[in-house]
């Protein structure tokens, strides 16, 4: 995804999932509104963000598609204001959309997809390292990683139980997802069919020795992402 606001650049992923719609990570489209002691979460102005579409490379080819609605997760929070909660949100492409979308895993697959162990694809075009100034990558990397069960994920020395039902842990040390990469796609195959499983989503630092990458479970969203692009909603 594009944003217009910051220079033109790169700063999110996403993943087509109709031809007219596309998933991505919430805390990526969401603005804080200031309301009393707090703040609410409100979508950012969709004329400010775009979509590139069909190219690996960001600086070359593919199609940049304007977006003519974000509907984030209603129950996307920040919670203790770090841990993204539901941290999914869907988007309208506006003109002539004829996406080819990526399966979503069945809520089965998943189950088995996602045991502890299990490799996941994971893709984006987010920086190599961690830090306030690092570059995107030009082209889109990828990599795998292996999940990390929830009650392990959840240990005092790990999570210490901020991992929720709607989120997954995978790669701890050796490989993983980092800044720009945030609602791009975690995948899993069965038969060599690529699935959708997850979104990038939050970690602590990049490839840290001591924490995974923690990724929205999108099969939780399934009903959903369904009742919205079939227009129940
Ligand atoms: N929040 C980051 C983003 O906006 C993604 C962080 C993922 N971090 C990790 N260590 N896996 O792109």
């Amino acid at each position: 995804m594009k944003n217009t606001a910051r220079q033109n650049g790169h700063f999110c992923g996403a993943v087509v999932v109709d031809p007219a719609w596309v998933v991505t990570a919430a805390h990526c489209v969401a603005t804080a509104i200031s309301s009393g002691e707090g703040y609410t979460l409100a979508p950012a102005d969709p004329e400010k963000l775009q979509v590139l579409t069909g190219t690996n490379v960001l600086s070359r080819g593919g199609s940049v598609r304007q977006i003519s609605r974000i509907i984030l997760h209603p129950e996307f929070r920040i919670v203790n204001q770090q841990v993204p909660t539901n941290d999914i949100a869907l988007l309208k492409i506006s003109d002539a959309p004829n996406l080819t979308p990526l399966p979503i895993a069945s809520a089965d697959q998943a189950e088995t997809m996602l045991a502890d162990g299990e490799g996941v694809r994971i893709f984006g075009w987010g920086t190599a390292l961690f830090g306030p100034n690092n570059p995107v990558s030009n082209t889109l990397l990828y990599t795998f990683v292996d999940v990390i069960g929830r009650s392990k994920c959840n240990t005092n020395a790990i999570f210490d139980a901020a991992v929720t039902d709607t989120m997954f842990c995978a790669g701890l040390g050796y490989s993983d997802s980092c800044q720009g990469d945030s609602g791009g796609p975690a995948v899993g195959y069965a038969n060599g069919v690529p699935y959708l499983l997850g979104l990038v989503s939050w970690g602590v630092g990049c490839v840290n020795r001591g924490f995974p990458g923690v990724y929205t479970n999108v099969t939780k969203f399934n009903g959903w992402i369904n009742a919205i692009i079939n227009n129940r909603y």
